[in-house]
């Protein structure tokens, strides 16, 4: 666990609020645009819930898009006061809580559960996150957890195919004024390892794929509960 980068990814999102928000609704993120959003709405609407958490939810897209075309009850909970203060303003009757993953792993009632489908979407950036899957594994139980990440196989670039600390500089967003953020990047087997040891099976891997270059966008697991041996 490193709690420094920890501190520096919560503060990064503090300060990249604003930018971040303007460029979600925008609509400016090609890789969104191009199929992540999709991918991630349909692999929910997969397991037909009735309730939804979304984990890490930002300024809170994705929990109105899955409460409007799915119809369910959905709480966004997110570490940064700014972007839960931009998720309730542009949707005032929604459940948004600024909820620290940390506190999540400490307590997971503080969710307010049980639900029927847990959902990261680009929101599970640290090297620490085996108390937060058992806690949302206590949120969700016998329910469903919908995880998209970048690709490992794209997101390596030419550094080594191998687990440790990267840092975002927001580069293709201009880079300037961005606040930079450490990110834990991991191998499909980490990510197959970190949520087995958990206590989640892994029922579907899904690549969506750029329709231009036709090379993966990200990578959307699904998992659901492992029964007790
Ligand atoms: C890339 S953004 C994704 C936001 C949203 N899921 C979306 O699809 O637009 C990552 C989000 O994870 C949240 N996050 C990262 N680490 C966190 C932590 N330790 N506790 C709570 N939220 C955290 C950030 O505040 C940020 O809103």
């Amino acid at each position: 666990m490193r709690p420094d980068k920890d501190d520096r990814i919560r503060t990064s999102w503090d300060d990249n609020a604003g930018r971040w928000t303007e460029a979600v609704r925008a609509g400016s993120i090609r890789s969104r645009g191009a199929g992540t959003d999709t991918a991630v709405v349909e692999a929910v609407a997969r397991l037909r819930p009735g309730s939804v958490l979304d984990v890490g939810c930002g300024e809170g897209w994705l929990a109105r898009r899955l409460a409007q075309d799915l119809g369910c009850r959905v709480v966004g909970v997110d570490g940064s006061a700014e972007l839960v203060r931009l998720a309730r303003d542009a949707d005032p009757t929604g459940d948004y809580r600024r909820i620290d993953y940390g506190a999540i792993a400490a307590d997971p009632a503080l969710l307010g559960g049980p639900f029927d489908a847990v959902v990261a979407n680009f929101a599970l950036l640290s090297e620490e996150m085996s108390g937060l899957l058992r806690a949302l594994l206590r949120a969700a139980p016998g329910g469903a957890l919908v995880i998209q990440t970048v690709h490992p196989w794209v997101a390596c670039g030419d550094g080594p195919y191998k687990d440790g600390w990267r840092e975002e500089t927001f580069a293709a967003f201009g880079a300037e004024g961005w606040s930079r953020m450490p990110w834990f990047y991991r191998t499909l087997a980490s990510w197959h390892e970190e949520l087995t040891a958990a206590g989640w099976r892994v029922d579907a891997v899904r690549e969506p794929a750029d329709p231009e270059s036709g090379r993966p966008l990200s990578l959307l697991l699904t998992c659901t509960s492992r029964p007790a041996a």
